[in-house]
């Protein structure tokens, strides 16, 4: 049945590839986004197609549409783009929330929420459980993104207990792939980029620390299985790809994949990065019954084969 889905971030990396994918169901698009990380050319294959809407709007504004359900991803990702403008940033998680659950509670939509691992902070257990609270700084540079996405997570749950919204909240881990933004400072696109010019990859500190990876076909599989499994399971539910890497192991994966000669250079860590970060995938692998499929040898040639097309 055709249902009316509303993706705010659409244009964004992650919204880009799930318009496609909703679209490809038969489902009728509306794709909103304020273009101040995605870009018009992550969606340019969509216009034209009777079935897909697009409308520049700031989520910090309330929108009033009719649809069925709303997958909530607008936000800025990447520290970069996030501590450009924290005010901003802070104000897209939580009024963004509160206007996209007022517009869910009205016109009684479902309602996922893509919240981020970072609410776990700089966890000292590991890997993380969807119980374990986390360990946040509330003032450092960081906060804006951590504790916006923090302050949604509990919008979601009191909307949800209060107002009976139909929510479903997961916890994304790092995620990458084609149409990832070339200079947003993310680790994958930063040593993607930097071996195809050929240019020094930078490490941060000795480059032991760890994180996971999950490619983009894997996460838009589980967010769409997440929002149409039953209403009783709203998360919060970790999702992303639990096998681990060093910085270290990534940057020569790259360097062997791309044919790159590029160097390693090490600098500094940056303040309040955390060490390790690894999900725990068994609820998502009990209630929906899925884990991540694509190796990240394979996630890595489809992407360092888009970025050779951007560069
Ligand atoms: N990619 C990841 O690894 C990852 C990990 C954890 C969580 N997430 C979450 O998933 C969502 C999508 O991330 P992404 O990687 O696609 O990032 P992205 O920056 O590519 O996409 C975010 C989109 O939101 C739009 N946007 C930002 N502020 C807006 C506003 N106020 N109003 C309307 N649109 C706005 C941007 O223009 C962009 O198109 C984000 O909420 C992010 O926090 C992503």
């Amino acid at each position: 049945m055709t249902k009316k889905i509303l993706v705010t971030g659409g244009a964004g990396f992650l919204g880009s590839h799930l318009c496609e994918r909703l679209l490809v169901e038969g489902n009728d698009v509306l794709c909103v986004d304020n273009f101040f990380t995605g870009s018009k050319d992550n969606i340019a294959h969509l216009i034209g197609n009777p079935y897909f809407e697009l409308i520049r709007h700031d989520v910090t504004f309330p929108l009033f549409v009719e649809v069925d359900q709303i997958y909530n991803l607008a936000c800025p990702a990447s520290p970069v783009h996030y501590q450009f403008d924290p005010v901003q940033t802070t104000k897209t998680s939580v009024h963004g929330a509160i206007n996209m659950l007022g517009l869910a509670k009205r016109v009684k939509a479902q309602i996922f929420q893509a919240s981020t691992s970072e609410v776990y902070g700089d966890p000292e257990i590991h890997p993380q459980t969807e119980d374990y609270w986390g360990r946040v700084n509330p003032i450092g540079i960081r906060s804006c993104y951590d504790e916006g996405k923090r302050c949604a997570e509990t919008l979601f749950f009191d909307y949800w207990r209060q107002h009976k919204v139909d929510i479903k909240v997961a916890r994304i881990f790092n995620t990458y792939g084609p149409r990832m933004h070339p200079n947003d400072g993310r680790v994958v696109s930063n040593f993607i980029v930097q071996a195809l010019k050929g240019e020094d990859i930078t490490i941060y500190g000795s480059g032991q620390q760890t994180r996971s990876f999950c490619y983009v076909d894997d996460l838009i599989e589980v967010i769409v299985r997440f929002m149409n499994a039953s209403k009783d399971f709203v998360g919060p539910v970790n999702i992303g790809n639990p096998g681990e890497f060093t910085m270290l192991e990534l940057a020569e994966r790259v360097i062997a994949l791309s044919g790159s000669k590029s160097k390693l250079v090490f600098k500094p860590l940056p303040s309040d990065d955390p060490k390790q970060r690894q999900p725990d995938i068994g609820l998502a692998k009990q209630e929906l019954d899925w884990e991540p499929k694509v190796s990240l040898d394979d996630g890595l040639r489809q992407t360092i084969k888009y970025f050779e097309t951007k560069i």
